[in-house]
């Protein structure tokens, strides 16, 4: 059985992308074969997380959703991709970074249902242990429906007011659509906060629980989404809690 985990913020920019794309090779360094895929139709990012910037002619998620190819023949298997190469394997479905491919997909033509059938299909056939789905920020049908058929939703919010106002409606939507575990990350804490004091007062104000409050970090900042933060900094601090963080999550 796949473990299917939705990553997913109200407001953009909170770091969902850099955050499933460290978490998919931790995974896969523990021997797990994972798959990671980019839900962000319009603005996607993730392969650039693995040093590509230009896809080529490999078949993306767009080529799924407008009918011509099945989902899993979108999965690369990136585990040569890294340096050094995880113990286990890891699949990535990108998203098309192509202008005309976007503008296909911002007009819809496909099935909502679409994207969520396609997760299930891709999981057996690449006889997947956890699927990490990155998701685009806000709300459209296509993710509520991925949240709810995912086992985890991991929220990412930053301690922003505007953050928590957005959060507080993705929890509620979640429960309504009796929604998986839900767990809250909070990210981009200022270091001279107490990470531990911002987890308690978000864990209270809503209810749910934290699973870890990540500081800002030099080093993401950095790399700036050209490269993995658990490859180049494996003992710095954001690695170890990345580290904690996946080990409750699976
Ligand atoms: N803890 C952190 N410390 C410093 N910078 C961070 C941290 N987390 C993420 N970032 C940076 O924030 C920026 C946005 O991150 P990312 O693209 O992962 O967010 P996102 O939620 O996927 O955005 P979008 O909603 O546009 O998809 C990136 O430049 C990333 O390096
Ligand atoms: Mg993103």
């Amino acid at each position: 059985m796949t473990i299917t985990i939705a990553i997913h913020s109200f407001r953009r920019g909170t770091g969902k992308s850099t955050i499933a794309a460290n978490m998919a090779v931790l995974l896969a360094d523990s021997g797990m074969r994972v798959g990671l895929i980019d839900t962000s139709l319009q603005s996607p990012s993730l392969h650039m997380f693995f040093g590509r910037f230009d896809l080529g002619r490999n078949p993306t998620l767009n080529d799924y959703l407008a009918g011509r190819c099945e989902l899993g023949m979108a999965a690369i298997n990136i585990s040569r991709w890294l340096n050094p190469p995880p113990v286990g394997t890891l699949f990535l479905v990108p998203a098309s970074g192509e202008a005309d491919k976007i503008l296909e997909s911002l007009r819809g033509s496909y099935h909502a249902e679409a994207l969520s059938e396609g997760l299930g299909a891709l999981s057996n056939d690449l006889d997947l242990d956890v699927l990490l789905v990155d998701t685009p920020a806000g709300l459209n049908e296509e993710t509520l429906l991925t949240i709810a058929a995912a086992d985890r939703l991991l929220l990412l919010l930053r301690p922003d007011h505007q953050d928590y106002q957005g959060t507080g409606v993705v929890i509620e939507l979640a429960h309504r659509l009796g929604s998986p575990k839900l767990l809250l990350l909070v990210n981009e804490v200022p270091v001279s906060f107490d990470t531990g004091e911002v987890a308690m007062r978000v864990a209270t104000g809503f209810g749910q629980p934290v699973i870890a409050a990540l500081p800002h970090s030099e080093e993401l900042q950095m790399i700036g989404s050209g490269g993995l933060l658990v490859r180049r900094h494996p003992n710095s601090l954001s690695t170890s809690i990345l580290r904690q963080i996946v080990a409750e999550l699976v």
